[in-house]
């Protein structure tokens, strides 16, 4: 592939850890070649205006459903990247519950196939077991040669403790990451969203918040026996919260990450029985979203993952009992959590925990590759060209329709946002500029 041309990112806050200074940004043959006030323009540069906008490091996604193999009526690879790219992600996490799933080596080198030349990174997760089917482990190992390094049955917990157990004591010795989707199965019986106030008004039938926290503290006890680290998906309960800290503060080798959904709305928004608002974990009352909020303020944590999950309007359009759970996220997903945090965290601490962050948790930051191959940042001199060049203060109003996805499953539709991505840069690419695809 022919280099690209120079891009100069003229006019912006450089954001580096959490905090913002005003610099331009020159890129040259795919890495960061200069930062600083009025740099010199090379020649033949292309140059991005950031007025008023913060310039991050790309956005990394650890929760993306990317639907391919199988699904492609919902998402494909390339939808589903075009619509990260618009959300200023570089590198996102694709998650193994396709059909067939991804607990192969053949499985992930078709995802990687099909990766190649989107517009941002595609890290393919595995199934820790043999068709998400909770009964015997997937090739950790082989898997990990190939570079897999997050594995998850995501879209279900693994309930048998004793195989997870035994995917630890694996994991311990490979450079990679369980992550647990925390829903015992028998608990949650079949429920369709919050058990609480708002399902006994509604008449539907709820999942406890005990469904995740009793798998949860069991994982952490699992976690302390095997000595290995683990990632909690999609954490929805201030139960959970008061758990995972405590867990932290004995030192468990834990990281965890919320949705932006489930900081921003409540299972109150169920009361249209609009099964936009059915997702898996159920959206939660107040109390809880204060809480996933002040952990994420307060780093109890990490990070804030999509769990983009597109589905087709023949599929969601169904009573809300009979619907697949899942929203739409990587367009949204940066102006919903920096309006539901606005007060709390400013826009540069909430793009730490969407950059460097999740980098770390997908073992792509610069502790885990060399720097010029890194995801999420920091931007130095060196640092792989991957941006996100974010407006705080542009407002937009979120069209289902306009969305890059091929789904349109947004619980957003119709809401004014406050802050934009106007331009993602990949591997020295723009990919996207002023809001809008490149190519
Ligand atoms: O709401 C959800 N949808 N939660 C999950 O865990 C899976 C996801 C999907 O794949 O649709």
């Amino acid at each position: 592939m022919p280099e690209p041309p120079p891009v100069v990112v003229r006019g912006g806050r450089v954001v580096a850890g959490g905090r913002a200074r005003r610099a331009d940004v020159v890129l040259i043959g795919g890495v960061v070649a200069a930062i600083g006030p009025d740099v010199a323009v090379p020649p033949g540069a292309v140059v991005l205006d950031a007025g008023g906008c913060l310039v991050s490091p790309g956005l990394v996604d650890l929760h993306a459903h990317l639907r391919q193999p199988g699904h492609e009526e919902a998402e494909t690879l390339a939808s589903g990247c075009r619509a990260a790219a618009l959300g200023g992600f570089t590198a996102i996490v694709a998650m193994p519950n396709t059909d067939p799933p991804i607990d192969s080596a053949a499985v992930v080198e078709e995802v990687r196939a099909l990766a190649a030349g989107q517009p941002c990174e595609v890290l393919v997760a595995g199934a820790i077991t043999v068709g998400r089917r909770g009964e015997r482990l997937a090739p950790l190992r082989e898997l990990a040669a190939l570079g897999v390094r997050l594995f998850t049955d995501d879209g279900a917990g693994v309930q048998d403790g004793g195989l997870l157990l035994r995917a630890l004591e694996y994991a311990r010795g490979l450079p990679v990451v369980l992550a647990e989707h925390c829903e015992d199965a028998a608990i949650a019986g079949g429920g369709c969203m919050h058990e609480g106030a708002w399902s006994a008004r509604l008449g539907l039938p709820g999942v406890p918040a005990a469904a995740e926290e009793a798998m949860l503290a069991r994982d952490l006890a699992l976690v302390a026996e095997a000595g290995a680290p683990m990632h909690f998906l999609h954490l929805s309960t201030r139960g959970s919260i008061g758990l995972l800290a405590a867990a932290r503060a004995r030192g468990l080798p834990v990281t965890a990450e919320v949705t932006p959904h489930h900081l921003a709305l409540t299972d109150a928004a169920v009361q249209g029985y609009d099964p936009v608002f059915k997702v898996n974990p159920p959206l939660r009352p107040e109390a809880d979203v204060d809480a996933l909020r002040r952990a994420l303020a307060e780093g109890t944590v990490d990070a804030v993952a999509t769990d983009h999950a597109p589905h087709p309007p023949e599929a969601k359009d169904r009573p809300f009992e009979e619907a697949p759970p899942g929203m739409l996220g990587l367009e949204t997903a940066l102006s919903v959590t920096v309006t539901a945090l606005s007060g709390q965290l400013r826009p540069e601490q909430v793009l730490a925990r969407m950059t460097e962050a999740p980098a770390a948790i997908a073992r792509v930051s610069p502790a885990w590759r060399p720097r010029a191959a890194a995801q999420g940042g920091p931007l130095v001199v060196g640092a792989a060209a991957h941006l996100c060049v974010f407006d705080p203060a542009a407002t937009w109003t979120v069209d289902p329709g306009a969305l890059a996805s091929r789904s349109a499953n947004t619980p957003f539709a119709g809401r004014t946002l406050t802050g934009r991505v106007r331009h993602t840069v990949y591997a020295g690419t723009p990919v996207v500029v002023d809001a809008e695809l490149v190519g």
